[in-house]
């Protein structure tokens, strides 16, 4: 059998997590996915940089976007971000030259989800993104394949690993927001834009995926209302705990008879919830479903490691020929979200 062959849009923590894990699991990852999978291509702004792999056997090519044409890929992966710019152009590219398309970037997704969607459909090819939300938990792929027979009820995430730990260094030890936000950074797990982190945005994103999949609509980032962490103090955090409540930033999507209810912002979570339990960088997910009850998620959601797991898994569908809708169905069957009335816009 011919291998899968991937062209690699981005060399940083994640794209070099995802050679450094097709390296090292390459055995294992051939007999599961029926075939070896092969980066040919990558491109990355600097060729210099040493990401600890020797990346002289693949084929470099400078311009990002060239990648979707690059003739003996069967797939691109893009690790490059942002919402718009090569990494929207290289999507549509791809996807129009009817080559399958793997990402991690949520905020792409969130604002052109659907015409991603529509157009991956279009061509008979695949759209994943695994790695979008929640790094290396499979919760794409548990809210999509394992809830797909539930209604759900609400979805609710702690989605940003940067907001967890800080608030988590908040509550241990006493500290003020200003203080341990540099040590959150210092794990290289923020945003290029580290407000998109501390001002919910990047929680947002990936709630709107969330909520998508587990309610059949369309992506619809516009509807969901955010605050961040920025204003929490530590008194605050110490209030809530004599309470018996601890602060964390909260996605929570809930579709009831008024619409559909999409909002980030710091929560009192109650001591006995899981969520209050999900501490430092990692994220979690929960969902309540109709049938299956409590499906609780709970991993790493960024790094290297978990990041590229999720990748990878994504490219292994795709070598069994297991493309699926990128959403909860096809593209065309997605409900236009009825914005709640919460009163707050
Ligand atoms: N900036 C994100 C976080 C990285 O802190 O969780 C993963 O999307």
């Amino acid at each position: 059998t011919e291998p899968l062959r991937v062209a690699l849009a981005g060399l940083g923590t994640v794209g070099g997590g995802v050679i450094r894990l097709l390296d090292a699991n390459r055995d294992l990852i051939k007999r599961r996915a029926g075939r070896a999978i092969e980066v040919v291509a990558v491109s990355a702004r600097d060729r210099a940089k040493d990401r600890g792999v020797d990346l002289t056997r693949f084929d470099w090519i400078d311009d990002t976007t060239a990648l979707a044409e690059y003739e003996s890929a069967d797939v691109v992966v893009e690790l490059i971000g942002g919402s718009d710019g090569p990494a929207l152009t290289l999507a549509r590219k791809t996807l129009a030259a009817g080559k399958a398309f793997v990402t991690a970037n949520k905020a792409m997704l969130a604002h052109h989800g659907l015409e991603l969607a529509e157009a991956a459909e279009a061509q008979g090819t695949a759209l994943k993104f695994e790695a979008a939300v929640a790094g290396g938990i499979p919760v794409i792929k548990g809210l999509r394949e394992g809830a797909a027979a539930n209604a759900i009820e609400r979805v609710t995430g702690i989605l940003n690993g940067t907001c967890n730990f800080i608030l988590s260094k908040m509550e241990a030890e006493g500290r003020d927001f200003a203080e341990v936000l540099n040590e959150a950074q210092a794990l290289g797990y923020a945003e290029a834009d580290p407000s998109f982190d501390i001002d919910g945005v990047d929680a947002a994103h990936k709630l709107s995926l969330l909520a998508a999949l587990a309610f059949g609509t369309q992506p619809a980032f516009g509807d969901v209302a955010v605050t961040g962490i920025r204003h929490v103090l530590a008194a605050d955090i110490a209030e809530a705990a004599a309470l018996g409540y601890r602060v964390r930033l909260v996605g929570v999507a809930e579709a009831d008879a008024h619409g559909l209810f999409q909002r980030v912002h710091p929560h009192l979570v109650p001591v006995d919830h899981p969520l209050a339990h999900t501490t430092g960088s990692l994220n979690a997910v929960v969902a309540d479903g109709n049938f299956v009850g409590r499906l609780f998620f709970q991993g790493r959601g960024a790094g290297d490691g978990p990041t590229a797991s999720a990748v990878v898994a994504d490219l292994i569908d795709i070598a069994r020929g297991e493309f699926g809708s990128a959403f909860a169905m096809p593209a065309s069957a997605l409900a236009k979200p009825a914005p709640a009335d919460t009163g707050e816009r």
